[in-house]
């Protein structure tokens, strides 16, 4: 199981390499426009910085455009898996691209059975946006496993990703639903490793070790000095 970074920020990118968390990176319109500036040159840096896939989204809606624009930006980096959605207009360009060549991440995938066709040409992932639904106050973590059930039925190089991370419990579904790429956003990851539960344990066994004569401290906390 791969873990990705969801974001284009390279100061995010450096933060989460430093911890094993980047084997790839994803990016969408979005996620290019939050950091300013350029978004090409920015996809430029993230794909030099990124040790892995970086998943870079067309900005057209008909099949043509996808096909031209995704060539294209295929080439601004050899790491570059180009992002199409799931549509029908997704699903030509899709067939289009892997003829010419092309690595494809099919996105705004929010149903399992929207993944058959896509992993019949086959595309190389398949993400399965959870945050959305649950934004909605609708669930749909099992789909996960559904998915994952689904692309072993049908024998497929297709990879499941799961994506639109928002919280620790969605992370744990897409772990243990059988994704094979996690894509975790930033601050997704900035929730998790700072539980307060663990803060305020932290500050809890600390009080109580300061309540310690220093002097019966002393050897203890010189230990490795
Ligand atoms: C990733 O591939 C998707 O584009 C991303 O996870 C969507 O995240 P959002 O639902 O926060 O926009």
């Amino acid at each position: 199981m791969e873990f990705f970074l969801d974001t284009a920020s390279l100061d995010a990118i450096r933060r989460w390499q430093a911890f094993g968390l980047v084997q790839g990176a994803t990016t969408n319109p979005a996620i290019l426009a939050k950091e300013g500036g350029d978004p090409l040159d920015q996809l430029r840096q993230v794909a030099e910085l990124v040790d892995g896939p970086v998943s870079a989204q067309v900005t057209h809606a008909e099949a043509p455009a996808m096909v031209r624009q995704g060539e294209a930006l295929s080439q601004v980096a050899p790491n570059i898996v180009v992002k199409v959605p799931a549509d029908l207009e997704g699903l030509a360009a899709a067939r289009e691209l892997k003829e010419k060549g092309v690595s494809c991440n099919i996105t705004l995938t929010f149903q399992p059975a929207q993944a058959i066709a896509f992993a019949k040409v086959p595309v190389a992932y398949v993400s399965l946006i959870i945050g959305r639904v649950d934004d909605f106050g609708l669930s749909s973590v099992e789909e996960i496993a559904n998915a994952r059930a689904m692309l072993d039925k049908l024998e497929t190089p297709t990879k499941l990703l799961a994506a639109s991370l928002r919280n620790p419990t969605q992370i744990i579904a897409a772990v243990n639903g059988g994704a094979d790429v996690v894509t975790v956003p930033p601050s997704t990851w900035e929730l998790v490793h700072q539980n307060p539960l663990t803060l305020q344990g932290e500050q809890d066994f600390a009080a109580a070790w300061e309540e310690l004569p220093a002097e019966a401290r002393r050897a203890y906390e010189n230990l490795g000095t």
